[in-house]
């Protein structure tokens, strides 16, 4: 019985209406094609295809978002630069074989790439989020003719591969949405890059528009040397391929049921690892580069050293000095360093090395490498050629293998604490010579120091000797036993089992002194664990003592300290929970800011300045806070402020009042400029940082990541222009205007923040003053002009990025060594 064709044709239009109503299929093939308003789903209802407007945009775009989450997240966008303006839109497969995006059924709009034709051609979304064109007359399923992996938008999702096919000439790279509403690539990118012919190493640029602006470091076989942290992880499994065929980074799930993506945000010139958290319906950040300012390209210039926990920041290399002595003092690193003595190409096996451990690799575009040599090859290679500057091991697995060499200067160094990895640099003879000089002096600077060592350690034998008899009498009368009930000390299983062994769900946040996690007590009681990732210096007694020093801070407006665990790898603070999170995340999210009426506002503000006051002032330590900013302040149930953190500083980088440290703890944006440059702080910084809270809290802006969307101005800009114009007012959070404030307050707080944010310490009131102006009517003193610590002052040499400091830290304390 013959059907006539015709009636088939029917039969399958019918059958693909009849699925497009009751079940999504998961291909087109040339006798379908699909429509806007229609969809298709992959086999596992993983993804979903169909046509989209992004944000207000009225533009139709096809695109692949996640089908199982409820957030639309869309991964891939078919035609990002060429929207369709109607509901026209047809996605079909044309007679050649290739999948063309139609526009009034005629204009083609966007198209796949095959160059070979198919038989049966067919276009299919599969359940890892790809879409591919394949053959159906082809038996193998896995061949495919195109495939929407090989040309990423910006996001990559497990399974993809971010790199080259050099067999083919297929570069992938991915590159952010211009905004909000608009796929279309914007300027901020992200791929492999090296010059194959020329055998350069391999290493991810992250670029803003032409200029580089990170590099994750070339892979030593463990990892990218620019991201130590990255370890193996439960999530996923990562690796990057590098043969004769292939080049590039890829990762894949552990876990099926796990979402993560990599994503470029063009807002925020961040590349950010996304976890999609089911039971909070949200994406989570797990990770996000540039983690801080020397993250950045180039910050230090050529032949210099980042280093994060350092003040400055930038350092030159042994045997180099700075290209201009006059620049390098007032911080503008971008002219980099050059050599002591330089090298002398006919002397040059006279040249020898240094070792340099723990250093990120430098930039790979003058380098060359070979994969089967070893390293005494390569240093006899390097020193062969006087325009050799460094050599290392390729793969530094096992003993360490091949051969990387770097010709030139040696750009974006950044020093890690650490790092598994040496660099050998080239010095002339002079150099190493002095370095020899040198060694001889430490060595015999070292057998002074161990006479005058010993002959304490003498002398302290019999001072304890006549002590210990005092002591024993002492002890047997209060007991060891008391000391430490005053601070509860909990066990570490405890803990673990509270904390469900520091899961990533259980995760809060990362605070300055390491990562923060939420934890239930057998006794039901919540917590928040702080796992300090920073070494004191101090040994567990020490720490102990100083922990029970912060344990008597109390204050209402302090966040209560419950216990501790300290052991010699562990050391935990265990606190209070805060069922209402940090103030940051009310005042600068447009929903939970409406949350936040301008009492309530006002309240917060006023608690600050108590709880600080408490602190500088009233308690029995005096204690400088040095990183108080709106994610310092958590709020209970009843959204009270408290004040998070305290104390730590203090713990881990000494108990100066008033000093000049070494080691700048403290985030951008908050921090006085004189602490920020000189690394001198006092409580009148922290009246800086307070200053900065309140215009924060008062506008609903971050002071950092704002002036770019404001002409220039920082936040602290815009309130002492508004001020001189008589209209402070303007600044206060839009989401407040109609709700019932009060303007006298507004203002004075905006005033008071502004008293606290002038650029001389001296000038700035201290938090006695400031509690009384908050509570009187009295009036003010003028206020000075403000003190920048801008971001832009931090990021010169950077011309063509709009957001320079913004993506360093993303508000992260820069007191931290290692990211998450
Ligand atoms: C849509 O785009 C087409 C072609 O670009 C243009 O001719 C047409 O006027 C546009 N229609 C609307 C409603 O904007
Ligand atoms: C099908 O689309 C491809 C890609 O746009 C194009 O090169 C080819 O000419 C089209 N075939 C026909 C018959 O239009
Ligand atoms: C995968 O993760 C889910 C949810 O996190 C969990 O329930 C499941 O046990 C995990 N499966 C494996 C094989 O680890
Ligand atoms: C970029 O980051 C900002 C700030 O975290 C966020 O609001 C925005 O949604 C992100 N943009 C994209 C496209 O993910
Ligand atoms: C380099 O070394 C050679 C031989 O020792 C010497 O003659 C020459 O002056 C040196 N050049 C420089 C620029 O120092
Ligand atoms: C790499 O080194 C090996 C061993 O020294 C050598 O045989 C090979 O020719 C080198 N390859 C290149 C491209 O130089």
């Amino acid at each position: 019985m013959a059907i006539p064709p015709l009636m088939l044709k029917i039969a399958a239009t019918f059958l693909f209406l009849f699925q497009t109503v009751f079940s999504a299929l998961d291909f087109i093939d040339q006798e379908q094609s699909m429509s806007d308003g229609a969809t298709l789903v992959s086999k596992e209802q993983s993804f979903e295809l169909g046509f989209f407007s992004p944000g207000n945009s009225k533009n139709r775009y096809v695109g692949i978002w996640y089908k199982n989450i409820p957030v639309q997240t869309v991964v891939w966008v078919a035609n990002r630069c060429s929207p369709i303006n109607d509901s026209s839109g047809l996605l079909t497969i044309n007679s050649t074989g290739n999948l063309v995006l139609l526009y009034q059924k005629k204009s083609v709009v966007w198209s796949t790439s095959s160059s070979k034709q198919a038989k049966k051609p067919i276009v299919q979304l599969l359940d890892s989020g790809n879409l591919v064109l394949r053959d159906q007359e082809d038996g193998n399923s896995e061949t495919y003719l195109w495939q929407s992996f090989d040309y990423p938008s910006d996001t990559m999702m497990p399974g993809m591969k971010l790199g080259w096919d050099l067999r083919t000439g297929l570069k992938r790279r991915v590159s952010a949405w211009r905004s909000w509403d608009d796929p279309c690539n914007g300027d901020f990118t992200a791929g492999v890059e090296f010059d194959p012919v020329h055998h350069t190493f391999p290493d991810v640029y992250i670029r803003k528009g032409t200029s580089k602006f990170l590099r994750t470091g070339p892979w030593n076989g463990l990892h990218f040397s620019g991201i130590p942290e990255q370890k193996p992880n439960p999530l996923y499994r990562y690796d990057f391929v590098y043969n004769d065929d292939e080049v590039y980074y890829t990762y894949n799930l552990k876990n099926k049921s796990v979402i993560t993506i990599l994503v470029m945000n063009q807002t925020v010139s961040n590349r950010e690892r996304l976890i999609w958290i089911e039971e909070e319906r949200t994406w989570k950040i797990y990770g996000s580069s540039p983690k801080d300012i020397c993250d950045r390209y180039g910050t230090c210039g050529a032949n210099a050293n980042c280093m994060i926990n350092d003040n400055p920041i930038c350092k030159c290399l042994r045997g180099f000095k700075p290209k201009s002595q006059e620049q390098w003092s007032s911080m503008d690193w971008s002219e980099g360093c050059v050599r002591n003595d330089p090298l002398n190409c006919s002397e040059k096996h006279r040249d020898g090395f240094i070792k340099f451990s723990g250093l990120k690799l430098p930039d790979t575009i003058r380098s060359w490498v070979n994969k089967s040599m070893n390293l005494k090859e390569c240093r006899a290679k390097c020193l062969s050629d006087c325009s050799c500057t460094a050599y290392t091991n390729s793969d530094i697995r096992g003993k360490g293998s091949g051969c990387l060499i770097w010709y030139g200067d040696l750009m974006d160094l950044r020093q890690f604490p650490n790092g598994q990895q040496d660099l050998f640099i080239r010095m002339p003879h002079s150099e190493l010579e002095k370095g020899k000089a040198d060694k001889k002096m430490r060595a015999l600077l070292l057998v002074a120091v161990v006479g005058v060592v010993s002959g304490m350690l003498y002398l302290g034998y019999f001072i304890r000797r006549r002590g210990s008899k005092d002591r024993n009498q002492a002890l047997s009368q209060n007991g060891d036993k008391e000391e430490d009930m005053e601070l509860p000390l909990f066990n570490l299983s405890s803990i673990t089992a509270a904390t469900e062994n520091f899961s990533w769900q259980n995760k809060l946040g990362e605070g300055g002194f390491g990562p923060v996690y939420r934890g239930n007590l057998e006794d039901g009681r919540e917590i928040a664990v702080k796992r300090l990732s920073i070494s004191s210096g101090q040994g567990v007694k020490e720490l102990k003592n100083e922990v029970k020093l912060i344990a008597k801070l109390q204050h209402r407006n302090l966040v209560k300290l419950l216990g501790c665990c300290i052991q010699e790898e562990d050391k935990l603070l265990v606190y209070e929970y805060m069922s209402n999170k940090s103030l940051d995340s009310f005042i600068f999210d447009q929903k939970q800011g409406k949350l936040l009426e301008w009492s309530k506002r006002f309240q917060i503000i006023c608690g600050i300045a108590r709880g600080l006051l408490y602190l500088h002032q009233d308690s029995r330590l005096r204690v400088i806070h040095r990183d108080l900013k709106a994610s310092n302040v958590l709020l209970d149930h009843e959204m009270n402020p408290k004040i998070s953190d305290f104390g730590l500083a203090r713990t881990f980088c000494g108990d100066q009042t008033e000093e000049k440290t070494s080691r700048v703890i403290g985030t951008y944006g908050y921090m006085a400029p004189e602490y920020a440059f000189d690394g001198l702080f006092s409580i009148k910084s922290d009246v800086f940082s307070f200053g900065i809270l309140v215009l924060e809290t008062v506008s609903g802006k971050k002071n950092r990541g704002f002036h770019h969307d404001n002409h220039g101005f920082t936040l602290i800009g815009l309130a002492w222009k508004l001020h001189k114009e008589g209209s402070s007012f303007e600044l206060l959070d839009k989401h407040l205007r109609e709700s019932d404030h009060n303007r006298e307050q507004v203002l004075r707080c905006i005033h008071i923040g502004l008293l606290c944010v002038q650029q001389s310490p001296v000038d700035r009131p201290d938090m006695s003053a400031v509690v009384v102006m908050l509570g009187s009517e009295s009036e003010l003193p003028q206020p000075k002009p403000p003190g920048y610590f801008m971001e832009m002052d931090s990021a010169k040499g950077d011309t063509s990025s709009s957001k320079p400091e913004s993506s360093s830290t993303n508000d992260m304390s820069i007191s931290l060594i290692e990211a998450r």
